[in-house]
């Protein structure tokens, strides 16, 4: 098996006590690739540091909407020196997140549009959060020309219309453990339609866990889940699924 995790936060401190473990699992169970996502300077230094670490692991860089009031063009700096670094593969994640609202709408608004442009400078492929906010997110997507660079609608949140007008802008979807609730039809629906080359797999881990872990802390190892579900939805071989999505992520990433 063939799998890549691409998003995960093994840096949060739910992996502190077991992160060896967790990478032992996950090596186990088919996981080649992993990129860590920064949300903030820290955890975006913490991303560096474990793609140092570990050959199979990289780093994307970003700062998260709900961090927004905090990017500044210092930080833009430092974002930048960060993604120059060997094995930074993206930047993210970044985008617009109305559900929580931590940080005022303008701010996440233009906290997301320069680290669009940032993303075009290094010539990085962006990985996106976008939580009840699909019309201002593919509004600014256009707006920046960031299909110039692509990248990843992160868990991705829409329906068909949505999926398609993001593979039209050069955005692949994000697939982790929300295709296995009962409630995700529509998400379901996405997922059995799309052309297996705009699909890729990812954990979130920590958070949401795959059936039949859900409501557990997430780990890279539980996309094998996510494959098994996806592969079954849309009558694929789950190995012809797992190394076709690996496939596409490592294009993006070009790793
Ligand atoms: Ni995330």
């Amino acid at each position: 098996m063939e799998l890549f995790d691409t998003h995960a936060h093994l840096d949060f401190p739910e992996f502190k006590k077991d992160l060896s473990e967790v990478l032992e699992r996950s090596r186990k169970a088919g996981i080649k690739y992993i990129v860590n996502v920064g949300v903030d300077v820290e955890s975006s230094l913490r991303s560096v540091d474990l793609s140092q670490k570990h050959s199979w692991i990289y780093a994307s860089v970003g700062v998260h909407p709900h961090d927004a009031q905090k990017f500044d063009e210092e930080i833009y700096d430092l974002m930048k020196k960060l993604a120059e670094k060997e094995k930074v593969v993206a930047v993210g994640e970044i985008g617009l997140d109305y559900y929580r609202n931590f940080s005022p709408e303008n701010q996440q608004k233009e906290a997301f549009r320069m680290q669009i442009v940032l993303a075009k400078e290094l010539g990085l492929p962006i990985i996106i959060h976008d939580r009840d906010a699909h019309r201002d997110v593919l509004k600014i997507i256009k707006e920046e020309g960031a299909q110039d660079v692509g990248g990843i609608m992160h868990c991705f949140p829409g329906d068909w219309k949505m999926a398609k007008e993001c593979f039209d802008l050069n955005f692949l979807i994000g697939i982790g453990g929300t295709v296995t609730f009962k409630k995700s039809a529509a998400l379901q629906e996405v997922v059995k339609r799309a052309p297996t080359d705009m699909i890729v797999l990812e954990t979130d881990c920590p958070y949401l866990s795959p059936e039949p872990l859900r409501g557990r802390r997430n780990e890279p190892a539980n996309v094998k889940y996510t494959a098994k579900f996806a592969a079954e939805l849309r009558g694929d071989d789950l190995e012809e699924f797992s190394y076709r999505t690996t496939l596409n992520a490592k294009k993006l990433f070009r790793i």
